[in-house]
């Protein structure tokens, strides 16, 4: 049965929940592996809006059970409004949502530091999304961490926070250490009390659902080029957001993975600091931003906007094994009379085969571009592939050779319905749609 991580090829904010909508009737189970409330996946459903921060896009499906993994560190109080905000909307959600009772979670001290720590970087700060997430995993792998299954037990919430803040704040003063300590131990109980039903083990949860032979969707936050390891160091989230992550953070082994889909924009796009090659600082960047509403959905920060870069596709292409991709967001270039693509990087004379592990050469590395025709002309309408302006269609085929990976699906409008699934791709051999299944 298909077990397909879909991840982000560029700097997140790829449409990732978008691709995963447009799959979830093709599978049983999606399951979040990694990031948390710093993640915004927005998904249009019937003309509306949703905003999802820690629940896989997965509970915008009936019958499809949604789990959030180990991997995840998640805002209790954050996920609550969330999921009273998506029960107010009608979505079902009680029966279908499982949370890892392994899943560490975010404190208002994490929250503190973060925001203590960014200012205290001045000129070099991350930009990070001040949600907690650095500070949590910091947490985890000092060992000092809280995890979903401990909230219902108050003296061993109270032992844990006892322990963590003796670690971290004993010498401390400041804002970080003036949480009290009483009302976080009250709040958390409270929150844990409300988690209660969803908390399980989704380890072997998971494992059941595979051997009944379900389908699973691992939805990846972030993306390729913000993972902890793999990315622009130290311009990253603290988590592995490649396709790796999808194995430590639910713990299915890499054995069972059957494929790994990425999800490309048709240009580039980041928020927060951090070098970007093909970043476009003037009146393109601007049109870009505008026509793609590149605002971020977590912290409304305008977005970074540029040209496609091949040469970090690639590298994407290969850290991940993607086998297949989804190219979004290709409406939003209708307006341009030609569209440049890195195809190479230039560093004092010379091009550098992939992405520099210093990410200072990455910094003063200049684009090589090869301009490509634009379409102009609206692709929203667009019901299949084949209708898409020839122009169009030369751009999906010249990424796809530049990255060494088929694009099975380009999204030409954010709603559901504007996806085109190229026919004869390999997605649809890994996961045949509804109309295709025996
Ligand atoms: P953090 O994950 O909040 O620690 O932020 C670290 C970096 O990752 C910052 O540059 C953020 O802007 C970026 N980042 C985190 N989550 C997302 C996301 O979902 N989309 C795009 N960028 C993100």
């Amino acid at each position: 049965m298909p077990c397909i991580v879909v991840v982000g090829g560029q700097w997140g904010d790829e449409g990732k929940g978008k691709i995963v909508d447009h799959l979830t009737d093709r599978v049983q189970v999606v399951v979040r592996y990694q990031g948390g409330p710093n993640a915004g996946h927005t998904v249009v459903v019937g003309g509306k809006r949703f905003a999802l921060r820690h629940l896989p896009s997965g509970i915008l499906r009936p019958g499809v059970l949604s789990v959030i993994g180990n991997g995840v560190v998640l805002d209790p109080a954050s996920l609550l409004e969330e999921i009273g905000s998506l029960k107010a909307s009608g979505v079902r959600v009680d029966d279908n949502l499982r949370i890892s009772d392994r899943a560490h979670v975010i404190l208002p001290e994490h929250r503190t530091l973060d925001a203590e720590s960014e200012e205290a970087r001045g000129d070099a700060r991350i930009g990070t999304t001040q949600r907690g997430i650095g500070p949590a995993y910091e947490s985890k792998v000092a060992r000092l961490g809280i995890r979903t299954g401990d909230l219902r037990n108050a003296d061993r919430l109270r032992a844990k926070l006892e322990a963590y803040r003796a670690a971290r704040f004993v010498r401390l003063s400041g804002p970080a250490a003036a949480h009290d300590p009483a009302k976080v131990l009250e709040d958390y109980l409270a929150f844990g009390e409300a988690l209660d039903p969803y908390v399980a083990d989704t380890v072997d949860l998971l494992h059941r659902r595979l051997d009944a032979e379900e389908g699973i969707l691992f939805e990846g936050a972030q993306g390729t080029l913000l993972d902890l390891d793999h990315g622009t160091y130290p311009f990253v989230t603290s988590s592995n957001s490649t396709a790796g992550g999808a194995c430590t953070g639910t713990g299915v082994g890499p054995a069972q993975i059957t494929g790994v889909l990425g999800v490309f924009k048709a240009y580039s796009s980041r928020v927060g600091s951090g070098p970007f090659p093909t970043e476009q600082k003037e009146e393109v960047g601007d049109r870009i931003r505008e026509r793609g509403r590149e605002y971020g959905t977590v912290t409304g920060r305008p977005r970074r906007c540029g040209w496609f870069d091949a040469v970090l596709a690639r590298y994407s292409v290969r850290v991940n094994s993607m086998r297949t991709a989804a190219l979004t967001l290709c409406d939003v270039l209708d307006e341009f009379e030609s569209i440049p693509v890195a195809v190479a990087h230039e560093y004092r004379g010379e091009r550098l085969p992939t992405l520099p592990g210093d990410t200072e050469i990455l910094s003063d590395c200049r684009p090589v571009y090869e301009v490509l025709p634009g379409w102009r002309e609206v692709i929203r309408e667009a019901k299949r592939f084949e209708e898409l302006p020839h122009q169009c269609r030369a751009y999906v085929d010249r990424l796809e050779e530049l990255i060494g990976c088929e694009i099975a699906l380009v999204s030409v409008g954010p709603e559901r319905e504007r996806t085109l699934q190229r026919p004869g791709s390999r997605l649809e051999q890994w996961l045949p749609g509804p109309a295709g299944r025996a």
